[in-house]
């Protein structure tokens, strides 16, 4: 998507459809008075003929007016709210969805009247809202792909909301690099070939190692290990590093990604009816790499740290088996009751070597961890689980900033028993209740004391047949926004 930030007046021509954000059709202020006097008065007489009452999401279609070159008018409503940053970038996500196939070529957003920072948010809402992925598409006909190629933001300031966009066009860009990776398949993106695309990221100023399977071995990560042992694709352990506080020495945030690249279950096999939705386990560490591409982009004055275990889940003669016992990096010993519970067994090995290297702040690990999460909290919020209420707090702060909906969940002292092993020092599930809670148990495990939160994002990480306008149906890249804002807000400086 083109995007251009152009003057409040700039004209609007023939292939283009103009949108104006609107709170009450029957007082129209701004840009949608100018506009509608130049039709002629079609908006309102638009709006008294159908059901647009403002209310925010709605749009009404206004075509081919007199007295108006565009195409077409779009009345995008805003709600009754005071006009947020956030309700602009909703309003213009909408606007993008309502003209996207309608077969006019520019979407012109005029925003007359607004601040700077509001017409970088709309920018921000249609680069999130185009979202596609079509690069394995190659019979699509013209009439099915979007029509839209450009958006024009037309406000009173372009050259400070062109400034202001800076940011968000670099947090976009990584959120949309973060959903290419959810969503490619895992016979494209598999640990080696994850982690090459991670190395690319060292132009963005960042740090990137790579650890193969032999380097991991001599560090004990027999939990790691044990999970990608079943696939012909060797594991890999990616370490991602982004120095840019004043003190280089100071001491780093860390986050941690689950990246299964495919999880079929192991040995303990998933059935065949869905199991291609699997791709996307390696949700959480996409997440970890888009905050890590965000962070760099713009330059944070932070050092932080990402780490992605990348293995695939696969059955096979040399598979991990139920009730083998493995050693985990921290010498902890893990009976393996269940194969499909490899998340766990990765990020043990993951998170502990990232608090023996770096002594980090905090560590926040992100994973597509539980199906039990989707049934405690359904498909729009996270479950988040930590050891510390001020992280936890912060991390609360940044999910209402950014609207990436959390919801705190507990960690009970008296569930630890449900994951006791009878030959080793725990196991890998416990009983079907509880499921997102023993999981979270069972990693604290391999938590030594550092201020930690584990994000569950089974639940948001894949949103096929979304209605939000800025996550088209897949790939959500939720995390990303979040951990950005996080950091922004109470880990800069
Ligand atoms: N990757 C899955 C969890 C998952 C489920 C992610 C649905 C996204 C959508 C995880 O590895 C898994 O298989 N978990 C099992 C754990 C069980 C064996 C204790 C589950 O949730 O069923
Ligand atoms: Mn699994
Ligand atoms: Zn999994």
């Amino acid at each position: 998507m083109n995007i251009e930030f152009v003057a409040a007046d700039a004209a609007a021509a023939k292939g283009s459809a103009v949108a104006v954000l609107v709170t009450d059709p029957a007082k129209l202020t701004g840009p949608a008075a100018a506009l509608d006097a130049s039709a002629g008065g079609a908006i309102a007489r638009s709006a008294g003929v159908s059901r647009f009452t403002g209310a925010a999401g709605q749009t009404l279609e206004v075509l081919a007016p007199q007295g108006v070159a565009a195409d077409r008018l779009v009345v995008v409503g805003l709600g009754p709210d005071a006009v947020t940053d956030q309700a602009v970038e909703t309003a213009a996500a909408h606007a993008y969805q309502a003209v996207k196939a309608t077969g006019s070529e520019v979407l012109h957003l005029r925003l007359d009247g607004l601040s700077p920072s509001a017409a970088a948010s709309a920018a921000f809402g249609v680069r999130l809202a185009s979202y596609r992925f079509d690069r394995y598409r190659t019979t699509e006909k013209a009439d099915r792909k979007p029509s839209v190629q450009a958006t024009r933001i037309a406000c009173d300031d372009p050259a400070a909301a062109k400034a202001a966009y800076e940011r968000l066009s670099g947090l976009a860009d990584a959120i949309l690099f973060a959903r290419d990776l959810v969503t490619e398949p895992a016979n494209i993106l598999y640990p080696e070939s994850f982690a090459r695309r991670v190395k690319e990221l060292s132009r963005l100023g960042l740090e990137v190692e790579i650890l193969g399977e032999k380097e991991m071995e001599k560090l004990g990560m027999g939990s790691l290990l044990g999970v990608g042992q079943g696939s012909v694709r060797e594991s890999q352990l990616a370490v991602i590093q982004w120095k840019g506080a004043p003190d280089p020495d100071a001491q780093p945030v860390a986050f941690v990604g689950k990246g299964v690249c495919f999880d079929t279950g192991g040995i303990s096999i998933k059935p065949a009816e869905g199991m291609e939705e699997m791709v996307t386990d390696m949700g959480g560490a996409a997440a970890v790499t888009g905050t890590m591409y965000a962070l760099a982009s713009r330059k944070a004055k932070v050092n932080a740290v990402g780490i992605l275990g990348l293995v695939e889940n696969m059955p096979d003669g040399n598979a991990q088996r139920p009730g083998d016992v493995v050693k985990s990096m921290s010498g902890q010993t893990i009976e393996v009751i269940n194969t499909d519970a490899e998340g766990r067994l990765v990020l043990a090995d993951a998170l502990w070597y990232c608090q023996q290297r770096f002594n980090p702040k905090f560590m926040i690990d992100l994973a597509t961890l539980t199906g039990a999460i989707v049934v405690s909290l359904g498909k729009d919020l996270a479950g988040l689980f930590s050891n510390n209420d001020e992280l936890a707090d912060n991390l609360l702060a940044a999910s209402k900033a950014t609207g990436e909906p959390l919801w705190r969940m507990p960690l009970p002292a008296q569930y630890d028993k449900l994951i006791e092993s009878a030959v080793a020092d725990m196991k890998n599930i416990g009983p079907r209740y509880g499921g997102s809670i023993t999981a979270a148990l069972f990693i604290q495990k391999f938590v030594n004391g550092v201020p930690w939160a584990h994000l569950d994002i089974a639940s948001t990480a894949f949103k096929p047949g979304s209605t939000i306008p800025t996550i088209p149906s897949g790939a959500t890249g939720f995390g990303v926004r979040l951990l950005d804002q996080l950091v922004a807000d109470s880990y800069e400086g």
